[in-house]
């Protein structure tokens, strides 16, 4: 449509070039790596911190930045495993099969970042095992790259104990933000190892002035390894801008490169998480005693009591009570459920004021109505169990669909297991099973039928019946005295 050329006009002079054309950005997350100082079979970036591994973390807050088709990551130790655990986000992966430096795992993602078909402006470059970083600093980072007109722009930290990390050599009083060059910890002066000013591992490059130097990488160093960090002093001489942005939180920028440090990370998170969800009027005692895996919910007015742990992607209604010692994991819970003491859940439903607990383990698949309850010692897996439905104590409910208003008494089982196949127990609205039966599967109690104490049911029983599965009582009046006195 060129029907409007003064419209274009009035536009071009409102909105600035990048806007024209807007700056293509590119994320690569470096994943390469084996984490040989956690001496550990599986690789770095898999270990879990916050209840999923530090990898997700770090794609989760890219691809608030920039689209998943824009995010690169970059694998090689355990590739095939890391490919497959972060399936499913959309983002692209780089092979580096042999890993040989951070510098190298750029050097291998040249034809994904700077070909013909992908031609970005900026490559902004995190680390796989640091999880804390926030979109909100990534994107100043961008930001101050781009206003700066860099080649490179790294994000620093102050650090009290900074060992360990590569340390950033400032151009001088004068030189504003700008640096000269990056030196690791194995390779500092003891004058060098002073500066607290350290490198995060987080960068925004000029994705053409990154590729047109990468090539000076060279790996005369302690590791024998290309390493990314020397891209500052290899720009700094061909006369390109380096410069480094502060990070106000330093939090932000902790690595994971030991268990101790993957420790610090992990209660650093669940402590953000606690106070998240306090700040969304959650109550949680004791929340250093409680581990809440990041991506859980929690309704407003829930009360979470000490040594609780809520996992995976569990989500709990408003108005719960959720007591010490329960582990819920992958479960959804409605509003005003209470859970009593040490209650397991895994994968399961739970209806509005639901009560479950002190004890009750609901295995994968257990969908609990409104208002039912289930008590101590009561094993659940794979059923539904309906509106008001009560099972209080020690049975054993598997493969069965328990209509309304149903009562199970004590001790019930669902005999499901042939010892070949699973089979369904069908018990209907209204039934009340007397304490101590067993329903052999496959099995149908009609609806308001009575099943007898101690019955075992082996057939149907229909509606409002009431079967009788028992030996019938005998009794032998004055037996028991006659043995005491034989006995004498
Ligand atoms: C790096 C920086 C250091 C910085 C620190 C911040 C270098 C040389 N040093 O050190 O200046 O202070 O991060 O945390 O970059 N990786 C690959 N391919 C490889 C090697 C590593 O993808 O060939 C990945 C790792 O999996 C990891 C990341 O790059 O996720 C960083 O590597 P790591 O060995 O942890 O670097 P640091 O020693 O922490
Ligand atoms: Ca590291």
């Amino acid at each position: 449509m060129a029907k409007s050329p003064k419209r274009k006009t009035k536009a071009n002079s409102k909105f600035s070039p990048s806007i024209q054309q807007p700056r293509r950005i590119a994320i690569a997350i470096m994943a390469a790596g084996k984490g040989t100082r956690l001496k550990s079979k599986h690789p770095k970036v898999l270990h879990e911190v916050g209840g999923k591994p530090i990898l997700a973390h770090v794609i989760a807050t890219a691809v608030k930045v920039v689209p998943p088709r824009d995010v690169f990551v970059i694998i090689g130790h355990e590739a095939e495993r890391v490919r497959a655990a972060m399936a499913g986000t959309g983002v692209n992966f780089v092979l580096q099969a042999e890993q040989r430096g951070t510098g190298h795992a750029l050097m291998v993602a040249r034809e994904a970042l700077s070909s013909s078909g992908n031609k970005y402006h900026q490559v902004i470059v995190l680390s796989g095992d640091a999880p804390l970083i926030t979109a909100e600093t990534i994107r100043k980072l961008s930001e101050f790259h781009h206003a700066q007109k860099a080649a490179m722009t790294l994000l620093s930290a102050d650090l009290d104990s900074p060992y360990g990390y590569g340390r950033v050599i400032r151009k001088g009083p004068r030189g504003g933000a700008e640096v000269q060059a990056i030196v690791e910890e194995k390779s500092a002066t003891p004058q060098q190892k002073k500066i607290r000013e350290i490198n995060s591992g987080f960068y925004a490059f000029d994705a053409p002035a990154l590729y047109e130097h990468i090539d000076r990488l060279s790996t005369a160093n302690a590791h024998g390894e290309y390493y990314l960090t020397d891209m500052a002093g290899v720009l700094h001489r061909a006369h390109k801008k380096v410069v480094a942005i502060k990070t106000d939180d330093a939090g932000e920028v902790l690595g994971s490169n030991t268990r101790a440090e993957m420790m610090m990370l992990d209660a650093r998170m669940r402590l953000a998480k606690c106070r998240e969800l306090l700040e969304a009027g959650v109550t949680i005692f004791y929340p250093h005693t409680c581990v809440i895996d990041s991506d859980v919910e929690v309704g407003a007015d829930t009360v979470i009591e000490p040594f609780v742990q809520l996992l995976g992607k569990t989500k709990i209604g408003e108005d719960c009570r959720i007591r010490s010692y329960s582990v819920i994991g992958n479960s959804v819970l409605g509003d005003g459920v209470t859970v009593k003491p040490g209650t397991i859940m895994e994968d399961s439903r739970v209806g509005a004021g639901a009560v479950l607990g002190p004890y009750t383990h609901m295995r994968p698949g257990s969908e609990v109505g409104e208002g039912a309850h289930l008590g101590n010692f009561v094993e659940t897996k794979k059923i539904k169990l309906g509106k008001g439905s009560k099972a209080n104590h020690l049975s054993y409910l598997g493969d069965a669909e328990i209509g309304e208003g149903v009562n199970i008494g004590a001790g019930t089982i669902t005999c499901n297991y042939d010892g070949v196949n699973k089979h369904k127990t069908v018990i209907e609205d209204g039934v009340f099973v007397g304490s101590d039966s067993t329903l052999v599967a496959p099995v149908k109690i009609g609806r308001g039928a009575y099943v007898a104490a101690a019955s075992c049911i082996t057939e149907d029983v229909p509606a409002d019946a009431l079967a009788l599965g028992r030996a019938r009582q005998s009794v032998k009046e004055g037996w028991a005295r006659a043995k005491r006195e034989n006995r004498r």
